[in-house]
């Protein structure tokens, strides 16, 4: 071997044996054996209700109910390092207007399918930032607070009309860490998230996408002004919104 290529062997060895440790200290602090079986078994029971409700095995009121008694008895701490939340707070690039979402990935978790029937992600919000007031169609989702004290308030969708909703208000407070909500298209289809504090607010998302055939609408979100006309029954006359009107007028 001549000189030229035995340095590169081991520049390459030595590079090599950088990463192994970086991956090495990084498994050591996300996953330390104190933390890891009972977020990875609280991590299953999440596919598991994802999967049921997906395959139509549950109704999306009852994977309402499974998810919010999954939410009620998380293991934060143990979901933030999992997360590796500290270091990815830190690092966000927060969007001028509405949420910035961030990708949460489990594929190091033992016992879960490659491939996911249900979507997650994190919604980080600066001071007047929010989740734009929307509905959705064929999901079931849910958030769950992990930092910060945003204000949520979720409507029931009582009425599609043709250029508005009729909704009508079912939550309205401020959600503390460990705090949650969900939604169907059933349930407390509409919400919105503001945060008005100095400090940040990171909400937790799960969502099952394509559910409830007999839904004819297409899968996903709708955008509603819900600050709209109040008509009788407690009801509000929400006018349909494009995503960009909701972003300009909410975000
Ligand atoms: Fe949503």
């Amino acid at each position: 071997m001549n000189e030229s290529r035995r340095q590169f062997t081991r520049h390459a060895l030595q590079s090599l044996t950088a990463l192994a440790l970086i991956d090495g200290l990084a498994a050591h602090r996300l996953f330390g054996d104190d933390v890891r079986p009972a977020v990875d078994d609280w991590l299953k029971q999440l596919d598991a209700i994802s999967r049921d409700v997906k395959d139509e095995r549950i109704k999306d009121t009852e994977f309402q109910l499974a998810l919010e008694g999954l939410y009620r008895k998380v293991d934060l701490p143990g979901l933030l390092k999992t997360l590796d939340f500290e270091r990815m707070a830190r690092g966000v690039n927060y969007k001028d207007r509405g949420e910035t979402s961030l990708p949460v990935d489990f594929k190091q978790v033992a016992g879960l399918p490659t491939k996911l029937v249900w979507g997650r992600q994190i919604f980080a919000l600066k001071k007047g930032r929010s989740v734009v007031p929307h509905g959705h169609d064929k999901m079931a989702t849910g958030f769950l607070v992990l930092s910060g004290r945003p204000h949520g308030r979720h409507f029931d969708r009582v009425e599609d009309g043709d250029d508005h909703y009729l909704i009508r208000p079912t939550i309205d407070r401020n959600f503390a860490p460990g705090e949650f909500s969900t939604v169907s298209d059933h349930k407390d289809n509409v919400h919105w998230f503001t945060n008005d504090l100095d400090e940040p607010a990171f909400l937790f998302n799960v969502h099952v996408i394509g559910i409830n055939p007999e839904n004819s609408n297409p899968a996903g979100r709708v955008y509603v002004d819900p600050m709209g006309e109040k008509v009788s029954g407690g009801l509000i006359k929400a006018r349909k919104l494009t995503h960009t009107e909701a972003n300009e007028m909410y975000g």
